[in-house]
C-alpha cells in the first residue's frame, strides 16, 4: 500500500486505480486481486461512483476505464455529433476487432456503401505501413477506417494519402501549440516524434480505383511508459501535446468533417490545390536534407517539392532532379 493510500475507503481506491490508468482499462479482476473484494462488490462501487456523477465506461473482457466528462466514446455519441454528408452515415463501433482495415475491407468486398466507416476501441492486430505493427491499446487511441469510392484511377490514391494527413493536421493544430509536422508521405509528428500515422489500402480495376480503405491510427492517450522499447524514442500521443481537454468522440467528428470537405472539394472540382496547400504548410520535409529508403537501398537527396500526385521531388547530391513515388524517408 503507497502512503496516504490506507485512508482512503475502497470506492475511493477503485477511482484512484481508475484515474492512474487513465486512458486505460483495467480488469474487474485486476481491482478486485488488488483491493481483496470480490467481482461484484467492484461492480457495486462503480455503480455508486457512476451515480456520483464518475464517467467509467465498462466494456466486457476489457473492464473498466475512466473517461473525461467530454470524452464518452461510443458509436451513439459519435452519430449524435456527426455532421457530414456521407462520411460515417454507416458507422460499426466495435470493442476490440483485429484491424478496422480489414474489416472494412471485408465490408467492402461485400458491397459496402462509399463514407463506411470502422472504429475499435482496440485492434489486436493493428497494421502500420511497411508490415509494421501498430500499437492499439484499449482506450489509448483513435483506431477508425474509412472507405471512399472516387472515380479516379489507381494513381490517385497517393494523392488520397496526402489529402487525410491534410485534414488530420487541421484538426489537431487546434490542440497543439507547436511543433505540428507532416513527414512525406504521412506521418503525422508532434516536436519530430510520431502521433498519428495513415495506411492507405486499395482494390482496383486497371485504370479506376474500386474502394479505397483509409486507415487512421492516432495515438490519444498515451503516457510515454506505455510505448515500448521500440517507440520510446519516436512515439508521441496528443494527451503529452495538449492543454486542451481531450475528447475522442469530438476528435473522430472533426476529423471525418475536415476529410469529408476535402475530399469532396478534390472529387467534385478535380482539384489538389486545397489539402496540398494544407500539405505544404505542415511539411517538415520540403527544403530538408533527407535519406530515401526503399527496401535496402538508402540514398542522400534534398527534398524540393511534393507534386500534386503526391510523388516526392528530389535533387541528388550530383544535382539530378528525380521524383520518388513510394518509400519512407527520414529526416
Ligand atoms: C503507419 O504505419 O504510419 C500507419 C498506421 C495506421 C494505423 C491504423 S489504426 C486504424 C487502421 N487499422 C489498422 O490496422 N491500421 C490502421
Amino acid at each position: 500500500m503507497k502512503g496516504g493510500e490506507r485512508d482512503l475507503n475502497t470506492k475511493d481506491r477503485i477511482l484512484k486505480m481508475l484515474a492512474e490508468n487513465k486512458g486505460r482499462f483495467i480488469s474487474g479482476e485486476q481491482i478486485s486481486e488488488e483491493l481483496g473484494i470480490s467481482r461484484t462488490a467492484v461492480w457495486k462501487h462503480i455503480l455508486k461512483l457512476r451515480e456520483e456523477g464518475h464517467r467509467i465506461q465498462s466494456v466486457n473482457r476489457l473492464g473498466y476505464q475512466l473517461v473525461n466528462s467530454g470524452d464518452v466514446y461510443d458509436r451513439g455519441t459519435i452519430l449524435s455529433r456527426l455532421n457530414t454528408k456521407i462520411l460515417g452515415k454507416n458507422l460499426y463501433f466495435y470493442e476490440t476487432i483485429d484491424s478496422t482495415n480489414n474489416e472494412l475491407k471485408k465490408m467492402a468486398a461485400e458491397g459496402a456503401c462509399e463514407g463506411t466507416v470502422v472504429i475499435a476501441l482496440c485492434q489486436t492486430e493493428g497494421r502500420g505501413r511497411r508490415g509494421r505493427r501498430w500499437q492499439s491499446d484499449a482506450g489509448s487511441g483513435i483506431y477508425m477506417s474509412v472507405l471512399l469510392k472516387p472515380d479516379l484511377p489507381p494513381t490517385a490514391v497517393q494523392s488520397i494519402t496526402l489529402l487525410a494527413s491534410s485534414a488530420v493536421c487541421k484538426v489537431l493544430e487546434k490542440y497543439v501549440k507547436s511543433g505540428l509536422g507532416i513527414k512525406w508521405p504521412n506521418d503525422i509528428l508532434i516536436n519530430n516524434k510520431k502521433v498519428c500515422g495513415i495506411l492507405t489500402e486499395m482494390t482496383s480495376e486497371p485504370d479506376k480505383v474500386q474502394a479505397i480503405i483509409l486507415g487512421i491510427g492516432l495515438n490519444v492517450w498515451n503516457r510515454e511508459e506505455d510505448f515500448g522499447d521500440e517507440l520510446k524514442h519516436t512515439a508521441t500521443s496528443l494527451c503529452l501535446n495538449t492543454d486542451r481537454e481531450i475528447s475522442r468522440t469530438q476528435l473522430v467528428v472533426e476529423i471525418l468533417k475536415e476529410l469529408e470537405d476535402l475530399y469532396l472539394n478534390f472529387v467534385e472540382k478535380g482539384s489538389s490545390a486545397k489539402f496540398m496547400d494544407i500539405w505544404r504548410c505542415f511539411s517538415v520535409t520540403i527544403g530538408r536534407d533527407i535519406i530515401v529508403i526503399q527496401g535496402e537501398n538508402r540514398w542522400q537527396a534534398k527534398a524540393l517539392d511534393v507534386l500534386d500526385d503526391g510523388r516526392l521531388l528530389v535533387e541528388t547530391p550530383d544535382g539530378k532532379r528525380q521524383t520518388v513515388l513510394s518509400g519512407e524517408i527520414s529526416i
